[in-house]
């Protein structure tokens, strides 16, 4: 009985020395973020809408994958990795019921991928791991497209490369527009009261270069944080905003860093949609949480505002054992994620605006039923592991019937959050905890925050084209942890498919990707 006393004395000891010594550690080193001690004059870049072609009766988008350099730090120049420009890409802009064409050249010289995040399309579309576009080569996707109204992202998905090539650059936004979107009463002149903003951590060494240093060695890590925080490609960004409501559609665009969003007064703004298209109604908050892959709209009220104005991170909750999650952290260079930071500066300028609310009813939502679910999933959230697996990419982890209504289950068990998201559908929330989930998870989502310990039901239905060969993907957002396999495959097929006909197609994976 004393030995086990001493020993869990020791253990105590150890982490409260391994905890103190962090906190004296930080508290002796300057501020982490090169951010904090710096102004915000740099005005933020929007990205540019692309323009399609119209051929036969298909909106084309050409998108070349490039290496370019770019000024960030100003006076000095980074090597990036861009879509069309030298860093990130141009915004798509599309409606619902388009036919859409897309053609990707790759001018690189290691091969990728593009990903629709979000999108409803056939998964030979998808631009999973298993599309490959090897250099030099052009990729020519194409589908109808189902979404509803919403802010998706596109972005590199190469098999244990997606941290590294998004990390460089390569990251854009697709707006949809839908009958619903034209009709409400919304701020929605791009780049003006409807911004865009992409969210990203990097990291820079003397030479202005990006610096993406993260340890695929430990088995337990938090991915890549960096300690500057860039907005559309912009270092230490402001904006200016009519003092009016102002739209922001904000991305975390980053590897592995949350944030959780607030206004430097702590001013409530309302949240319009999530990840998939506009929430039912809106929901006033004053802080937003998004892990990376999510996605968020929001609109705040800057009527009469005169004084600028800073959007902020403040410290992220969710870490339900707040000592271990905060040393586990610490140690993996995390800590900052419990800091407050700043992200942009708004400077707003008045003018004659005419009074304007938000409309009350934004969205009709369709809610899945449990009782119509055929089947539940359970996905168990490791470290870097799901179901206790690493990514396989010949292996079909589990066949979903065309058309079927599922629940999965998530659970995660592991000592750290995981943002999981699924390819191919849009989901709802059916609970969190057993409890109903909050109201601004109550729309379309296709990423979620699954914090450790928290279990999370998730409906959908399966309805994009059947393929035995190609699968779609589910995975851990957290980049750095797709890449290091914390990630499966799944095949939706045709309820007459037998289970022995489905062969995943996995040569069409790119060149030395395979080990
Ligand atoms: Cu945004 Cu499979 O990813
Ligand atoms: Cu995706
Ligand atoms: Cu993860």
């Amino acid at each position: 009985m004393k030995k086990v006393a001493r020993i869990v004395l020791i253990f105590l000891g150890v982490i409260l020395f391994l905890v103190g010594g962090i906190v004296v550690y930080r508290k002796l080193q300057p501020a982490a973020f090169i951010n904090q001690s710096i102004r915000f004059q740099n005005k933020l870049n929007i990205p540019s809408i692309l323009m399609p072609r119209i051929v036969n009766g298909e909106k084309v988008f050409d998108l070349s994958v490039n290496e370019k350099e770019t000024e960030i730090i100003p006076g000095t120049t980074t090597r990036t990795l861009g879509y069309n420009g030298s860093i990130l890409g141009p915004t798509l802009r599309i409606n619902n019921g388009d036919n859409v064409r897309i053609r990707v050249t790759n001018n690189l010289h290691e091969d990728t991928t593009v990903h629709w995040h979000g999108m409803l399309l056939p998964a030979k579309m998808d631009g999973g791991p298993h599309q490959t576009i090897t250099t030099g080569s052009t990729w020519e996707p194409y589908w109808t497209v189902k979404n509803e109204a919403g802010t998706l992202w596109y972005h590199p998905h190469t098999l244990e490369k997606t941290g590294e090539q998004v990390y460089q650059g390569l990251a854009g936004l697709i707006l949809i527009d839908d009958k619903n979107s034209e009709s409400l009463s919304l701020p929605k002149k791009y780049g003006e009261d409807d911004i865009p903003l992409i969210v990203q951590d990097k990291k820079f060494d003397a030479h202005a270069q990006f610096i993406y240093d993260h340890s695929h060695m430990i088995p337990v890590t938090t991915g890549f944080l960096g300690d500057t925080i860039l907005v559309n490609g912009t270092y230490a960004p402001y904006v200016q905003v009519p003092a009016k409501l102002v739209r922001f559609r904000i991305l975390n665009g980053s590897n592995a860093r949350r944030y959780n969003f607030g206004f430097s007064d702590s001013r409530t703004f309302t949240q319009i949609a999530s990840d998939g298209g506009f929430l039912q109604t809106g929901v006033e908050r004053t802080r937003l949480q998004l892990s990376p892959g999510e996605r968020a709209e929001i609109i705040v009220d800057l009527s009469g505002q005169t004084e600028t104005l800073t959007l902020l991170s403040y410290p992220v909750i969710g870490d339900t054992n707040i000592v271990r999650s905060f040393a586990l952290s610490a140690l993996a260079g995390g800590s900052d994620e419990y800091q407050e930071f700043k992200i942009l500066e708004l400077r707003p300028q008045s003018g004659n605006f005419a009074k304007s609310e938000i409309p009350h009813v934004l969205n009709t939502i369709l809610y899945l039923q449990e009782r119509d679910a055929v089947k539940t999933r359970e996905f168990d959230l490791d470290s870097a592991s799901i179901n206790k697996k690493k990514m396989d990419s010949s292996r079909a982890d589990e066949i979903v019937r065309k058309g079927d209504i599922e629940i999965w289950h998530v659970s995660n068990d592991s000592p750290m959050y995981h943002p999981f998201h699924i390819h191919g559908i849009q989901f709802q929330v059916l609970s969190r905890n057993d409890q109903k989930p909050a109201l601004y998870e109550q729309g379309w989502k296709d990423t979620i925050t699954v914090n450790p310990g928290d279990s999370v039901k998730l409906i959908m239905q399966f309805m994009e084209d059947s393929d035995p060969t190609n699968p779609f993907m589910y995975h851990c957002h957290i980049l750095e942890h797709e890449d290091m396999g914390m990630m499966g495959q799944f095949v939706v097929v045709d309820k007459d498919v037998r289970e022995e006909d489905i062969k995943i197609n996995s040569s069409n994976m790119g060149q030395g990707m395979m080990h």
